[in-house]
């Protein structure tokens, strides 16, 4: 068969991957793809992006499944399309994908089935939010209602940075649309973890914990990312909390989709915040899978995607079983200079075949430009170590980094280290 899978990031290339191991996939193509995507085995980069150009190739072809890596073509509702095309597509419509692109919708819905997530009001209204920080105190939680490529959240650490933060959404309009509206929540205490499961509407198959690291830099310092490094699985998340997570958050979202005549298919990302007793809230929704979360998950699934991927498409994932290798990933992110403000592109990357003998290289921010591999993007590469513990698999991945160059590379040292203290 032949599989589409739609990005061009790091989460797509693992994906493109994993997907292309499967004996029963012949060519995975991915739209518009990397690099990285250009030159793995069995797996050819389409250079679209419209709806309509994508189901076009799908038909043609003819295309087996489609599998949408980010949040965009979803909330544009790309799923939606497809499926009038009676193409198979995994992942949510563009109503459940509101979770996402909406946090007014993703926290009224949380409220209304009663999920564990941080006391909130929305607001358009800029003297209404103000008086409401005044009233809460700092710190406190500044959310552009609507997608703003992770820059759209604000933890103020004072009412002035809260201030700052709502004019600068709801008065200089500097998200656009996605900041015509702000929800205001409580500021959070704990750690942080990525829960991802597959669903198919009603059924709930989980991928193996994860742990992100959005800070840019080392001890979770510096501005907020797309995200620096993950590893899995994340020692954060006990048996305990990981029971309470599918019992309070994941299995009432997917039970309340259905009620509300929308049943949620595709990955579904809850970001956790666990406190000091293991219980874990919701910071927000993803209606897709997690980056770099996808590539140490990815690095440790053991089971053929496809089936997995075929299984939820037709509504049976309660009959799958989901294999994974007991060893940890670690995934470092090598990112350009000046990311993640204005990542400056175009430099050829060196040293990535050594590399690739120690970890596997996934591709994100790069292209070919004649015959080289060259910076394309904010997160250019994640590298990811498989080992026997963490501190082996994070060995791997730093060795193999260690053969990489690329000018104005920067990455974090302390991938995984939170594991160790956790
Ligand atoms: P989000 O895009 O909603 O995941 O927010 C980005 C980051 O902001 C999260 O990963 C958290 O580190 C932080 N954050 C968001 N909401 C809260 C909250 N209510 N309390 C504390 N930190 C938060
Ligand atoms: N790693 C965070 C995200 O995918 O949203």
């Amino acid at each position: 068969m032949n599989v589409l899978v739609i990005g061009s990031g790091g989460r797509e290339h693992a994906l493109a991957w994993k997907i292309a191991q499967s004996d029963k996939v012949s060519k995975v193509f991915v739209a518009p793809g990397n690099a990285g995507t250009e030159i793995e085995p069995k797996v050819e980069n389409i250079n679209l992006t419209q709806q309509e150009d994508l189901i076009q190739f799908c038909q043609q072809k003819p295309i087996d499944l489609t599998v949408v890596g980010p949040e965009a073509p979803l909330a544009e509702g790309i799923v939606d399309a497809f499926r009038k095309a009676q193409l198979k597509i995994f992942g949510p419509t563009q109503f459940a994908a509101q979770l996402e692109s909406s946090k007014d919708f993703a926290k009224q819905f949380m409220q209304k089935y009663h999920i564990p997530t941080a006391h909130y009001q929305t607001f358009s209204n800029i003297e209404a939010a103000k008086d409401y920080v005044l009233q809460k105190g700092a710190p406190i939680v500044i959310k552009a209602d609507g997608l703003a490529a992770g820059k759209g959240v604000v933890v103020a650490m004072s009412i002035e940075e809260a201030n700052q933060a709502i004019e600068d959404m709801l008065l200089d309009n500097k998200l656009g649309d996605a900041g015509a509206k702000v929800v205001i929540e409580d500021f959070l205490e704990g750690v942080e973890a990525s829960f991802i499961v597959m669903v198919d509407g009603e059924h709930i198959l989980p991928m193996a914990t994860s742990q992100d690291h959005k800070r840019l830099l080392d001890q979770d310092q510096g501005p907020n990312t797309g995200g620096m490094g993950a590893y899995s699985p994340a020692l954060v998340v006990t048996e305990s909390t990981f029971h309470k997570a599918m019992k309070q958050i994941i299995e009432p979202t997917v039970r309340g989709m259905q009620k509300e005549g929308h049943p949620f298919t595709g990955f579904l990302y809850a970001g956790l915040m666990i406190d000091s007793n293991g219980d874990p809230y919701t910071v927000e929704f993803n209606c897709r899978f997690g980056d770099p979360e996808t590539q140490p998950i990815m690095s440790r699934l053991e089971t053929d995607i496809v089936d997995l991927l075929e299984a939820a498409c037709d509504g049976r994932l309660d009959k799958s079983i989901i294999g994974w290798d007991s060893r940890t990933a670690v995934g470092v992110v090598l990112a350009a200079e000046n990311y993640p403000q204005s990542p400056k592109k175009g430099d050829v990357i060196q040293g990535l075949e050594k590399a690739n003998q120690i970890a596997k290289v996934f591709h994100a921010g790069t292209a070919l430009k004649d015959g080289k591999i060259v910076t394309n993007g904010g997160r250019v590469l994640c590298v990811v170590g498989l080992g026997n513990g963490i501190e082996e698999a994070k060995q791997k991945a730093y060795a193999a980094i260690k053969e990489i160059h690329f000018d104005g590379m920067q990455y974090r040292t302390d991938i995984a280290d939170k594991a160790v203290v956790a």
